[in-house]
């Protein structure tokens, strides 16, 4: 349909279901190595999920702080499930992530998971290496990767590059990064070539995992887009919806709305001429649809209630128009 090879790489699988797991558990690994006695992230959800899940199973006691009410449903519950001690800030992500690296300068106790821990990025990067093997030791011409934070399409560059290096694989794919338009600070700061953060005040999305105003990783990502001769492009929300409702009707693929972002963004390079005719391109569709129950039902649904004796006589009807 838009001329170029495209692949998802769904992460949705993973055991908390989304990328995150990747990261988690090498640096839980190193936090029980490390001899912590419990973790601590601030989070838009899949953060304090995954960071919770792989606390619980090393015997750690894990605190979240999230944005209140900037959590998707499903997420929230799973970091809860998972047994984590949940800190509601009223905020946006970045005042949560503020307040964990106010308290982990002034405690030894309190063991950071977020992304600017490097061990969570040398967990992410092993997606590079999936994608390789997967597509039979080709590298794709483009890898898209929605950007929050900005620690994962650093973590992947640096897994292709570590391929190159290693001999591995002999060319390196550009990467891109999508950010949404009431949340890309990112973006802006990319097209003004500025030198410091163009932090966005009050980021706004329905795409909560990247509601992110000044990203943390902004260097490194910045970094990646430029040695790979990548770019950033921003999606609106109704782009957004529209790529989740394309994945799951056309490839049976639930995703939340961050990582329905790099389709919308595919989409909107082909459409400028940017991804040409027969290009690979790997979209990272970073998270599972059903921690965001409210976003997907946000696509069009078609719904019948009838009574029993009438449910026949709908179906026969609607069964015409197959
Ligand atoms: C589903 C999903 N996609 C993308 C991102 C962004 O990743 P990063 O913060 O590494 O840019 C996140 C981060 O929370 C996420 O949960």
């Amino acid at each position: 349909m838009l001329g170029v090879r495209l692949y998802g790489k769904y992460e949705g699988c993973n055991p908390t279901g989304s990328f995150k797991d990747r990261g988690m558990t090498v640096a839980t690994t190193i936090a029980k190595a490390l001899g912590a006695r419990a973790v601590v992230v601030a989070s838009t959800g899949n953060t304090a999920a995954s960071a919770s899940a792989y606390a619980a199973r090393a015997g750690l006691k894990s605190f979240v702080l999230v944005p209140s009410g900037g959590v998707a449903r499903g997420k929230l519950v799973q970091a809860i499930a998972y047994g984590a001690i949940v800190v509601e800030v009223e905020g946006f992500f970045d005042d949560a992530l503020r307040a964990v690296l106010d308290a982990v300068e002034r405690t030894r106790v309190l063991y950071p998971l977020n992304s600017f821990n490097p061990w969570r990025l040398e967990g992410q990067k092993t997606l590079a290496f999936e994608v390789v093997e997967q597509l039979g030791w080709k590298v794709p011409d483009w890898v898209v990767v929605p950007v929050g934070n900005a620690g994962n399409i650093y973590a992947i560059w640096k897994g292709f590059k570590e391929l190159y290096i290693h001999g591995l694989i002999d060319s390196l794919p550009r990467m891109v990064g999508v950010q949404a338009e009431g949340a890309s600070p990112l973006v802006k700061t990319w097209r003004k070539r500025a030198r410091r953060l163009l932090e966005v005040e009050e980021p706004s999305t329905i795409a909560s995992a990247i509601r992110i105003g000044r990203p943390v990783n902004w260097p490194k990502a910045l970094r990646a887009i430029e040695e790979s001769r990548g770019l950033l492009v921003e999606v609106s929300d109704e782009e957004i919806v529209h790529a989740m409702t394309l994945l799951a009707r056309l490839e049976g693929l639930v995703v939340e709305p961050a990582s329905a972002a790099p389709l919308a963004g595919a989409v909107k390079l082909v459409g400028q001429g940017v991804l040409g005719q027969g290009d690979v391109v790997v979209l990272v569709l970073t998270g599972h649809g059903l921690k965001d129950p409210d976003a997907l039902a946000m696509l069009e649904a078609k719904k019948y209630s009838v009574p029993p004796r009438e449910a026949a006589r709908l179906l026969l009807e609607l069964a015409r128009s197959v």
